[in-house]
């Protein structure tokens, strides 16, 4: 029999953890029903876990119908984010390790930072960004490798009211350019290179190719942190080397005062059409969320080491790096690293050396340790670890077992957490104390949120079935818009089902009523966890001078959960080649940058059309799964034709 058939089905709440936890099966039950019941009297109560200039007397006041739109959560309430992760902290915890940083390279010391420290980096940055003129609401661009400055940065915009926007590190200079003409950013903060894996990243030089593209003219100011040292074009005076303008200032810094209302942060998401989106967190109700979210659903504790492997650039690495723990005073670790380098339990080593006590990592990089063996995993000991988490998309039974039976030596709940940028913090996610666990399986919502299931015309469906993956009310945490485009907003997520908040993915729920998410159902790719719409990587093809036409789906992936396929017709009178199809996949990274890199790129004489035009993905997807049996209906097709030419072309996987 293989391991499948013999591994329990449900793995019940260890009963030594549910004796120390937060949370137990009983509070679960009992609050989850009253935040549904009462979310005022709920969440104001929670609300009280933050510091307030002033304390919020009204909580909630959504409405998702179209007519009247509008979504508030504590509104005349007052705080200042950087305050609540940092300056609350100081009296008991001033000496208390915030962040631990560990380098790329092992070799290179690691460095732990009190949470004094950190506020003293955040005020002196702080008061640099107002030297420079940077005022509440100005927008921020951060463009930084995964060290502590990347949180200093954020909490300094925090501090004086300006709203980040932090740009992936791993984004080409025409994506750091797309995102600093949408926003208008003012100033940019990045460092002459990153680290990653042995291999040096050029930010700074990415920054100044960036700069020189159109619509980037809002840039007044770019602040570089000097990082591995390398040599950099510095234009003055519009560049300045951080030490120079940030080690004179005080220590300390007035904080803005932000009505919970006033955005937090600007964080750019792929869509199914366009260009990424500037999804919009707000202070109140996103800290609340991501603090209240942090601590329950890891069970935390005031002796934890927590360490979450994502990178800032992603909304992860916001709520569960930079705001969740430290606003509940937590210790985190920061890895500038990567899973592989330089050896394959690099993870597992820098658990041992930091005794990492909570981890929380995607299933891409859980898969692709898997396929190395145990051996690199047992050569550690993994003894302090007490809890493991996975997000970022779906795991697969066999990938939740390994991690549960090697990794957490069948000791440690895994708490798999669904949540999107969108909606700033978990919704649906076991609690460690209190959720009997199923490999695969979310399982359940988290207080007060309501998930639904319908059908494709928006009707309710009950009991143990599979549909589309809907929120039927508002939680604190929630995005409030699209930066600069409001009507986008409320047409991607509220209008496919009048009423209720369309998250984009599938869902199947059990009998228990355990949530399955099966994945997205528009055009997404999940890769690694990272979204990437086929539009976005459509039109980086069609911009190469010899691409005609090109239409992107995506396929199942054993590692990287979905790869990226491409069909391209080229311009008429050009002949594919080999080396024209590196030159595309070398364009799309350039244009996008690595995460987008196709993984295949068929060539395509045709592509498969209705009459009226519209391409059917639907076959293509099937044709890229390798399922020409399964392509159904094609008589609606302007030509069927060319449906047979690209089945027999069809690239082997
Ligand atoms: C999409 C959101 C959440 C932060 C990282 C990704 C997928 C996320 C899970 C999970 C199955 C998941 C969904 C979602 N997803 N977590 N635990 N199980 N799918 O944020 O880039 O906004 O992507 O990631 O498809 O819609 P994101």
């Amino acid at each position: 029999m293989s391991q499948t058939d013999t591994a329990p089905s449900v793995y019940p709440v260890p009963a030594d953890f549910a004796a120390r936890a937060r949370i137990r099966r009983e509070d679960y039950e009992r609050d989850y029903a009253a935040a549904v019941a009462d979310p005022d009297a709920y969440w104001g109560r929670i609300a009280q876990r933050l510091d307030w200039f002033k304390a919020p007397t009204k909580i909630k006041d959504v409405s998702y119908h179209v007519e009247d739109f509008h979504i508030r959560w504590f509104e005349d309430g007052e705080l200042n984010a950087s305050v609540n992760c940092l300056d609350r902290h100081l009296a008991t915890r001033g000496d208390k390790t915030a962040l631990i940083f560990e380098p790329d390279d092992p070799a290179t010391p690691s460095q732990r930072i009190s949470y004094r420290e950190l506020y003293e980096r955040v005020c002196k940055l702080a008061n640099a960004l107002r030297h420079l003129g940077v005022q509440k609401g100005d927008r921020v661009t951060i463009y930084l490798p995964m060290i502590p400055d990347a949180v200093v940065a954020m909490q300094a915009c925090a501090r004086v009211g300006a709203i980040h926007s932090v740009v992936f590190g791993g984004f080409s200079p025409q994506s750091i350019a797309d995102r600093i003409a949408d926003c208008g950013s003012k100033l940019v903060i990045t460092a002459d290179e990153g680290l990653r894996g042995g291999k040096s990243v050029p930010l700074k030089e990415n920054v100044n190719a960036a700069l020189k593209m159109p619509g980037t003219d809002s840039v007044e100011t770019v602040l570089v942190i000097r990082h591995t040292g390398g040599a950099v074009g510095m234009q003055m005076p519009r560049d300045r080397w951080y030490d120079a303008v940030v080690d004179s200032q005080p220590t300390e810094c007035e904080p803005e005062r932000m009505n919970a209302e006033d955005p937090l942060f600007i964080l750019y998401t792929s869509g199914s059409t366009g260009k990424p989106k500037g999804v919009l967190h707000t202070t109140g109700g996103y800290l609340v969320w991501a603090s209240y979210t942090h601590e329950s659903v890891f069970d935390l504790r005031e002796d934890d080491i927590y360490w979450c492997t994502a990178d800032v650039g992603w909304v992860t690495g916001h709520s569960y790096i930079a705001y969740g723990p430290l606003a509940n005073g937590a210790t985190a670790v920061v890895f500038e690293g990567v899973p592989n380098y330089p050896t394959v339990s690099r993870f597992w080593d820098v658990v041992d050396k930091h005794q990492v006590t909570i981890f929380y990592t995607a299933p891409t990089a859980i898969r692709a340790l898997m396929r190395e063996g145990e051996a690199p995993v047992k050569k550690t000991s993994r003894q302090s670890i007490r809890l493991l988490g996975t997000v970022g998309e779906p795991i697969n039974p066999e990938a939740w077992r390994w991690y549960y039976d090697v990794v957490g030596e069948g000791r440690c709940p895994i708490v798999d957490t669904w949540w999107q940028t969108e909606t700033g913090g978990v919704l649906i996610s076991p609690l460690p104390g209190a959720t009997d666990l199923k490999p695969g399986s979310a399982s359940k919502p988290f207080f007060g949120v309501q998930p639904a299931l319908v059908d494709a015309n928006g009707a309710l469906l009950e009991g143990a079935t599979e549909g589309n993956l809907v929120l039927l009310d508002s939680w604190p945490g929630q995005m409030r818009t699209v930066y600069g485009d409001h009507p986008r907003f409320i047409d991607t997520y509220f209008k496919t089902y009048p009423g209720m908040y369309f998250t984009g993915d599938g869902c199947r729920r059990d009998a228990d009523g355990y949530y399955w998410i099966t994945g997205r159902v528009d055009d997404v790719i999940n890769v690694s966890g990272h979204r990437i719409g086929t539009a976005e990587v459509e039109s980086a093809l069609v911009s190469h001078p010899l691409v005609a036409e090109a239409a992107v789906v995506g396929f199942n992936h054993d590692i990287k959960g979905q790869g990226i396929y491409a069909y391209v017709t080229l311009v008429a009178g050009e002949t594919p080649t080999e080396d024209l199809r590196k030159a595309l996949v070398a364009h799309v990274r350039k244009e996008i940058g690595p995460i987008a890199t196709p993984d295949f790129v068929q060539w395509a004489p045709g592509l498969p059309k209705t009459r009226s035009g519209k391409i059917m993905r639907r076959i293509l997807r099937k044709i890229a799964e390798n399922a020409p049996d399964q392509l159904g209906d094609t008589s609606t097709l302007a030509d069927p034709s060319v449906v047979k030419s690209l089945v027999e072309e069809r690239l082997v996987k």
